[in-house]
């Protein structure tokens, strides 16, 4: 079985709107190990107001999935991070020195809300750069700011930032417009990372298999790979960086119809 990377995933109980208990925390790592997932990167959100779960307590959520994975002998790397909302408490978090960055790298998972506009997200990425991070945008078929504009997401990735989508846009489960955005995104090698976002394991699974599958028919392999494996494992700096992280076989994908 092919072996997958997920980068972005709310599967610990009790500290977001992901898993509700422990139980559906781990019928979740179940699921991604049955769908060959072997690397999993936790991001349980930070967002002022709405999800303040300090990083102490989601480390003994950590924990508790990390024995369970070991229980059940998953030959699986699991890891820890967080989904940065681009408010007042990242900028604390900056300031302290205390970012969780995906695995043994310098990337941040960042996201914004429907009403940041270009301006401020660019604004937020040139600043993240000149701290040193990479920021790697969470879902970025969401945000109206960003919606049909190939410029706009363009000029972000030459500013530093790389980009993210979500399994179900590019399936079509969170509806065709932004199937059809996610669609064009990938044919013009606008994306990095594929990641699953799970929240449960019935309204929001994982959908990694579909979607590998999909993609290998709609972009070929190549390119499917680098976006579920090799750009993920990149980040988590688990294998040398040998080029920027981005389509691997960008001439197959912008050849490929979806
Ligand atoms: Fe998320």
């Amino acid at each position: 079985m092919t072996r997958f990377v997920d980068l972005h995933c709310h599967i610990l109980p009790y500290v977001d709107d992901g898993a509700l208990r422990t139980e559906e925390s781990e019928e979740l790592l179940d699921m991604l190990y049955q769908q060959g997932v072997r690397v999993v990167c936790a991001t349980p959100h930070l967002r002022h107001r709405m999800f303040e779960t300090p990083d102490d307590e989601i480390r003994l959520q950590f924990a508790e999935l990390q024995a369970y994975a070991d229980r059940r002998a998953y030959s699986m790397r699991l890891f820890l991070s967080r989904e940065y909302h681009c408010d007042k408490l990242l900028q604390e978090r900056l300031q302290a020195g205390t970012i969780l960055c995906l695995g043994a790298g310098s990337t941040v998972l960042v996201e914004f809300s429907h009403l940041h506009d270009y301006a401020s997200i660019l604004g937020w990425v040139t600043d993240l750069r000149g701290q040193g991070y990479q920021p790697l945008i969470a879902h970025v078929e969401r945000y109206p700011a960003l919606e049909g504009s190939l410029d706009k997401v363009s000029s972000l990735i030459q500013k530093g930032a790389m980009v993210q989508m979500n399994a179900c846009s590019v399936l079509g489960h969170e509806g065709m417009r932004q199937a059809r955005w996610s669609r064009k995104l990938l044919r013009e090698s606008l994306v990095h990372v594929i990641a699953s976002d799970s929240h449960d394991p019935v309204d929001r699974p994982p959908e990694l298999d579909a979607c590998q599958r999909y993609l290998r028919k709609k972009v070929g392999d190549a390119y499917a790979e680098a976006l579920m494996r090799d750009n993920p494992m990149q980040i988590l700096s688990m294998i040398e960086k040998e080029n920027i992280p981005h389509a691997n076989n960008q001439a197959e994908a912008r050849e490929a119809t979806l």
